[in-house]
């Protein structure tokens, strides 16, 4: 039953937190992250925010990496493996990645077509704002084109994952990370220089608690898990090709600085652009596809700019949709018993086709509602605000009280070489702090009271 010598780990300390870190920084961060931190007060939003990410994703994070790597399986086999009747985290989480990822290609698939856009000048041919929204419409509604950046996302993604754990989804972080930062770096510089920046600056870090409602804490929450990767085994999945002597909360703690630290630059590259040009921080969603290809516009070299930052948006996305994938790749492989590249492929196969009528249904097939949502909104909403916040509480429940503490504490400590000074607090948490807050989110999001 267990073939612990077989399995394959990553190689260095560095890498557990490159590749983590890859799953955890994405289109989360760098998209989402500005327009909600936008919508709720900037500075006050993230005040709240680290305290959701230190608080509830960073003992939930560590608890993955131990089941993970104290059972050396994908989710299912993980929890299967602790005790069965707590199987149904890893089906959940398979499910929640084969859903997550039939939207979020769709949206990676759209920075890919704004980078080559960006690049053939096609986006600096437009100036006022209805021109770039029109151009956003007609870009998603198009019937193959996004499908095609899609699929081509997909198949990218897919090449990864094939060349396995170490040659694929390793090495590809390694390289992938540091470009990463480096474009961040860059864009934050010129944003700084902008006339606008001390306004942005103000707007982000100032915290303003007049703006924070009842609905702001839900939110950061939200934002938090979703951003940080935790809820829905992808954590559990990359620990068990983690090391034995890997530190697992020095791991988490370093994921869950460099994801934050990656957010509050978004925003820093963002809000100095946004008061620059005079545009209210709260436009929504489409902040990073129609306000600033507009902003941009307005500068010199804007061509390189947009393509930089859109290239920046490709990169952080294709490291999270590899570890959704490795996901079920990893559940195909080791449950269903099928080879890796079957596994891959077989993945690859059914998030194409889920992606395919996800990028449909906002255009030819729109008509087609799901609770009066297109399919694109209805994966979006059925994931972040009832898969993730169940695996997130029952991943707490289980690894809080019904995991055997020796075990968890053994793992926890590679087997008491570590020491944990606030072990008590991470129990605390796990126990009673994340369970009851994440009841009242996911009770306030299903709008049951
Ligand atoms: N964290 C990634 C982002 O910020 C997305 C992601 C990857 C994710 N794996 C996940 C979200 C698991 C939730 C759960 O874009």
């Amino acid at each position: 039953m267990t073939h612990h010598h077989h399995r394959v780990t990553l190689g260095g300390k560095l890498s557990a937190v490159l590749v983590a870190a890859g799953s955890s920084v994405g289109l989360g961060n760098i998209w989402r992250f500005p327009y909600v931190a936008g919508e709720n007060g900037g500075g006050a939003f993230l005040l709240i925010y680290i305290g959701c990410v230190l608080l509830l994703g960073l003992p939930i994070m560590v608890a993955e990496f131990a089941v993970g790597r104290s059972t050396r399986r994908n989710a299912v086999g993980a929890y299967h493996a602790l005790d069965r009747r707590w199987s149904f985290i890893g089906y959940n989480s398979v499910l929640a990645a084969f859903l997550i990822l039939g939207f979020y290609f769709v949206v990676s698939g759209w920075t890919v077509e704004y980078t080559v856009h960006s690049l053939t000048g096609e986006l600096a041919r437009h100036t006022t704002a209805e021109e770039y929204a029109s151009l956003f419409e007609r870009f998603i509604t198009n019937p193959w084109r996004p499908l095609l950046y899609t699929l081509l996302f997909i198949l990218a993604t897919h090449a990864v994952i094939a060349l396995g754990v170490q040659k694929g989804i390793e090495r590809s972080a390694k390289v992938l990370m540091p470009l990463l930062f480096v474009i961040l770096i860059a864009l934050s510089i010129h944003a700084l220089l902008m006339p606008g920046a001390g306004e942005g600056l103000r707007f982000l870090f100032y915290p303003d608690f007049s703006k924070v409602t009842a609905s702001t804490l839900l939110t950061a929450l939200g934002q938090a898990f979703f951003s940080l990767s935790v809820g829905i085994g992808t954590m559990v999945t990359y620990a068990s090709y983690f090391k034995p002597d890997t530190n697992l909360r020095h791991t988490a703690l370093n994921v869950s600085l460099l994801d934050t630290l990656v957010a509050v630059l978004a925003g820093v590259i963002i809000f100095p652009a946004v008061f620059t040009a005079g545009i209210a921080p709260t436009s929504g969603p489409s902040l990073v596809f129609i306000t600033l290809p507009g902003i941009f516009n307005g500068m010199p070299l804007s061509m390189v700019w947009s393509t930089v930052f859109f290239l920046l948006l490709v990169v952080a996305a294709i490291t999270s949709t590899i570890s959704l994938h490795e996901v079920i790749t990893a559940y195909l492989h080791e449950e269903w018993h099928l080879s890796r590249r079957a596994a891959a492929w077989l993945t690859t196969g059914a998030t194409a086709l889920l992606a395919t009528l996800a990028s449909l249904s906002l255009g030819v097939l729109g008509g087609w509602r799901i609770f009066g949502l297109t399919l694109f909104d209805a994966l979006d909403f059925a994931t972040a605000n009832i898969l993730l916040p169940l695996g997130s509480l029952f991943t707490c429940l289980f690894v809080g009280w019904k995991l055997d503490p020796a075990r968890l504490h053994d793992e926890v400590t590679n087997g008491g070489e570590l020491r944990f000074r606030i072990y008590g607090l991470f129990i605390f948490l796990l126990r009673w702090v994340c369970p009851i807050i994440l009841l009242l989110v996911f009770l306030d999001n299903l709008g049951l009271y």
